[in-house]
């Protein structure tokens, strides 16, 4: 057992937060004394874990102090005030934030893909984008097989992305709507999502691209090491509660044999291939979020040639689904921090 270390999470009252205090029980996170940081609304509420009754405190730098890991979850303008501090006074910070994830001086790690990156932190780690996580998670033992050049990603994104906000709107939505009245004013999201699709997560951020979109590109050379990476990707915000859903197609320098990229994707880690149209029940033929909501691993199916692709064997195209704000955000970070133990 590692010795304890004393541990602050930064935003613990939101979707990550608290998710993490359940990742940090779930894999026995050796846990020194804890500081549950927020803003002033949750100052002073009581929050029970592993039999400790921990009151929340205000998010400031002194806050810190004696602290060895801190686990942000907070948002960018936070992370940006606050996590220099936390470094200044000795802790090493794993970030959910997007503030630095493209920092020089910052590794971008999932501990699948490129766990070595952790060694050469300045007291700084970042936790990539949750689509990114997702979809790079299963695009990493396929670009082992054949070299990946260039990726068409479009994600299915769940309300629970945009935190407590984003889940408590669409439960409104869906609830009123079966009520029969009228939804109130949208404030998560730009329009009711509620029976809707909406084709936007973030502002624009380069020829027409929006800043989600953008992330898949600029997190995924950065983290699987391709700088040359080409990615197109669309992000669209879909009514599910939890866990996001992604269609990838990868093309590879390479060509990859079929059977390769399922025996690859079967022994991945940190992956389940679900994979089987003939299956009786359709929780085994496929990825569905209701099935891959709440456990961390990302579910892949629907593997296939690219038949568009001029040399077939040079594409291989899958759907993956996984629960973004364990994986996609507090597991992934936790596995972070346990590398640093
Ligand atoms: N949700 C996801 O699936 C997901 C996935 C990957 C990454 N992320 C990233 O993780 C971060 C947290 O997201 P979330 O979804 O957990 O959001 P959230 O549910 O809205 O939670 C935000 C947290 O930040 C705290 N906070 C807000 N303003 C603050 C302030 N001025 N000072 C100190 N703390 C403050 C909130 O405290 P109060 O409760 O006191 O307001 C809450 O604990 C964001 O950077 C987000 O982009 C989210």
């Amino acid at each position: 057992m590692a010795e304890p270390k004393n541990v602050a999470i930064l935003g613990a009252t939101g979707a990550v937060g608290t998710q993490m205090l359940e990742c940090l029980a779930e894999r026995d996170f050796p846990v020194g004394d804890l500081h549950l940081l927020a803003s002033p609304r949750s100052v002073g509420k009581v929050v029970e874990w592993q039999g400790r009754k921990v009151e929340v405190e205000l998010a400031a730098p002194e806050a810190f102090e004696g602290v060895d890991i801190v686990l942000g979850a907070a948002g960018d303008d936070v992370a940006k005030e606050l996590l220099p501090e936390a470094v200044r006074r000795g802790a090493t910070v794993v970030d959910n934030s997007h503030a630095f994830r493209l920092d020089a001086d910052v590794p971008l790690v999932v501990p699948e893909i490129n766990p070595e990156d952790v060694a050469w932190n300045h007291g700084l780690i970042a936790n990539p984008n949750c689509a990114t996580i997702i979809g790079l998670v299963p695009t990493w033992p396929l670009h082992k097989l054949g070299h990946v050049t260039r990726m068409v990603v479009s994600t299915y994104q769940a309300a629970s992305g945009a935190g407590v906000p984003g889940m408590t709107e669409l439960e409104e939505q869906l609830g009123a709507l079966g009520r029969g009245e009228e939804i109130g004013v949208p404030k998560a999201f730009a329009d009711q999502l509620a029976n809707n699709l909406i084709p936007q997560i973030g502002s624009e951020k380069f020829a027409g691209y929006t800043s989600e979109e953008m992330k898949m590109q600029n997190e995924g050379r950065k983290i699987m090491h391709l700088p040359e990476l080409r990615v197109n990707c669309t992000c669209v915000r879909v009514p599910v509660l939890r866990s996001h859903s992604e269609s990838i197609t990868l093309e590879f320098a390479e060509p990859v044999e079929l059977d390769a990229a399922r025996e690859a994707l079967a022994c991945a880690p940190g992956v389940k291939l679900v994979d089987d149209l003939a299956a009786e029940k359709a929780c085994d033929r496929f990825p569905m979020p209701l099935y891959t909501s709440d456990q961390d691993l990302v579910w892949v199916g629907r593997v296939r040639r690219d038949i568009s692709n001029p040399d077939e064997a040079r594409g291989i195209t899958f759907w993956c689904c996984g629960d973004q704000i364990r994986k996609g955000a507090a597991t992934n970070a936790v596995q972070i921090a346990e590398l640093l133990l």
